[in-house]
Order: structure tokens, then C-alpha cells, then sequence
């Protein structure tokens, strides 16, 4: 099927391994099957991958532009109905079978994904289902050659000193805490200069799969540090710090002594 799109969502559903993930996860999602929430449906292709499974698929997209290509791109199918609503203030009537929601971004940090599910759990069924499951953060050691927050795309370099640590695992079924805050020990692998962390993320999309960064789907972000020297096999401590949902702006980060 040819879908019409903004220019940011032709770029979500070129991403061939973002939609395979999710494609899948909803393919093996095999309770009940009445009523999906496809939050921030974008072009509306996940509804269009549930639109066989579920007798009821209501997609909410808060961008007028978006909601008008999903419309158009789901006209045939009767059993959608998109919205052009933030999910904040849509009006929930009923509650759902399974909960889809893609506002990921890498540590859940630039997108909505923690405060919209929060929200929206309420109008889950109690042993109802969320798509994508959860996360799992990694974080390392690297040298940096920019001096700026910023994503490991095409022109980021940089040179990695510590093997990548779990620090954080997040189940979207939990009520999380969106300000996350920890002193994380990290060992690093060879002797230099280091200057920065980078974190990646793993999306959890059901029981069975995982998907690592795509680069559409958290490709891993960049943060710089002070420079510091390191030997191999020293334990560095930094205080990381961020709110979920609130931007990059709300990363705070700094080396801590000795805790
Ligand atoms: C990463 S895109 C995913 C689009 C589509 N689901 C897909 O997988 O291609 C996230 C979408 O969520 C929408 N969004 C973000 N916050 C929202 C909110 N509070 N309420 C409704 N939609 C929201 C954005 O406009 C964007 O279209």
C-alpha cells in the first residue's frame, strides 16, 4: 500500500527494521483483540498492521498534518477511526485490549513516550497489553570529537573506552517515574582521554524480540563530559540526570568522587 506522508513520517516508514520490529510484535500479539489504541499514529501504518486483528482501532496523532494522511491512507478500512487529539486531552470512554504506541527516542528522553503511557494505562484493560514492552539503557565511556549533545548519525565520531553497561531497564506496564536520576560506576576498558558517554537503547517490543537502535528507532545519543584521564579497568562515577519527555535540554551530567 502506498502511504501519504509528511516528510519526518516518509523517513519513520522508510526504516524497513523499525517497521519489521513492530510489524512482528503485532503479529504475535494473540489476547484479546476488541478494542487498540494506536497512540501518535504518524501516517497511520501500525494501525494499518492491526487494522486485521482488531474489531475496533481508534489512532490518535496530535499533528494536523499527520492526522490528514492517516485518514486519507486508512479511508477504506472501517474499522479505524483517527483523531487529531493529543492524547492528554482526548476524552477515553473505553478501555483497550492493547495499547501501540511508537513516541520512542533514545533513553525515552526527546519524545512523550513515559507521560503519554502514564497517562494513557489508565484506559487499559487490566490484563491488557502494551506495544513496545519496555526498554533496556546502555551507557559507555567514549571520547568525543563534538562539544555538544548530539545523535551517532553519519558525521558523529567518536572512540569508544568502556564495554556498554546496563544502567536502566524500564516495563511500560509500571508507573515510571519520568525524572531519573543515578550515579552510574563505569569500568573503562583501555587507557586515554575520555570526554563523554554514550547511551544506547534496546527496545523491548514483546516477551520474545528485541530491537537495537535503527536510524529512525533511538539511534544512540552523544553526551560530553569534562576531559579525564583514565587507566584500564578504572571505575569512573558519573551523576546522570534527565527528565523523560522533557528533551535533551534536561540532561544533566558530571563526574562524582568516590561514591
Ligand atoms: C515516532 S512518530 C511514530 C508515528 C507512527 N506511529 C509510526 O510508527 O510511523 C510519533 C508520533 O506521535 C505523535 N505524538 C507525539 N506526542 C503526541 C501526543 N501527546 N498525542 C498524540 N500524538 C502525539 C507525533 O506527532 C508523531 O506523529
Amino acid at each position: 500500500m502506498k502511504f501519504k506522508t509528511t516528510p519526518y513520517h516518509s523517513d519513520l516508514l522508510k526504516d524497513k527494521d523499525r517497521l519489521a520490529g513492530f510489524y512482528n510484535a503485532i503479529l504475535e500479539y494473540d489476547s484479546n483483540k476488541e478494542l487498540a489504541y494506536d497512540l501518535g499514529c504518524g501516517s497511520g501504518v501500525l494501525s494499518y498492521f492491526l487494522s486485521p486483528y482488531f474489531e475496533e482501532i481508534i489512532s490518535l496523532e496530535v499533528s494536523f498534518k499527520a492526522s490528514q494522511c492517516a485518514r486519507e491512507n486508512l479511508s477504506g478500512f472501517s474499522n479505524i477511526e483517527v483523531v487529531n487529539r493529543d492524547v492528554f486531552s482526548y476524552d477515553f470512554t473505553k478501555k483497550a485490549d492493547l495499547i501501540v504506541c511508537e513516541m520512542m527516542d533514545t533513553a525515552l528522553i526527546d519524545e512523550e513516550q513515559i507521560p503519554v503511557l502514564n497517562h494513557a494505562k489508565n484506559f487499559l484493560k487490566e490484563n491488557g497489553t502494551i506495544i513496545p514492552k519496555g526498554i533496556i539503557n546502555t551507557i559507555e565511556l567514549v571520547n568525543l570529537e563534538r562539544d555538544n549533545i548530539h545523535w551517532d548519525e553519519d558525521d558523529a565520531n567518536y572512540e569508544v573506552f568502556s564495554h556498554p553497561q546496563v544502567y536502566s531497564e524500564l516495563n511500560f506496564s509500571d508507573d515510571i517515574d519520568p525524572d531519573f536520576e543515578e550515579v552510574i560506576s563505569i569500568e573503562a576498558s583501555k587507557d586515554g582521554i575520555v570526554n563523554g558517554v554514550k547511551i544506547t537503547t534496546f527496545t523491548l517490543l514483546n516477551d520474545n524480540m528485541i530491537c537495537g537502535p535503527t536510524p529512525m528507532l533511538n539511534p544512540p545519543l552523544l553526551i560530553p563530559l569534562d576531559e579525564k584521564s583514565v587507566n584500564s579497568n578504572q571505575f569512573i562515577n558519573v551523576k546522570l540526570k534527565y527528565s523523560m519527555g522533557k528533551g535533551i535540554e534536561s540532561i544533566k551530567i558530571e563526574y562524582v568522587e568516590g561514591e
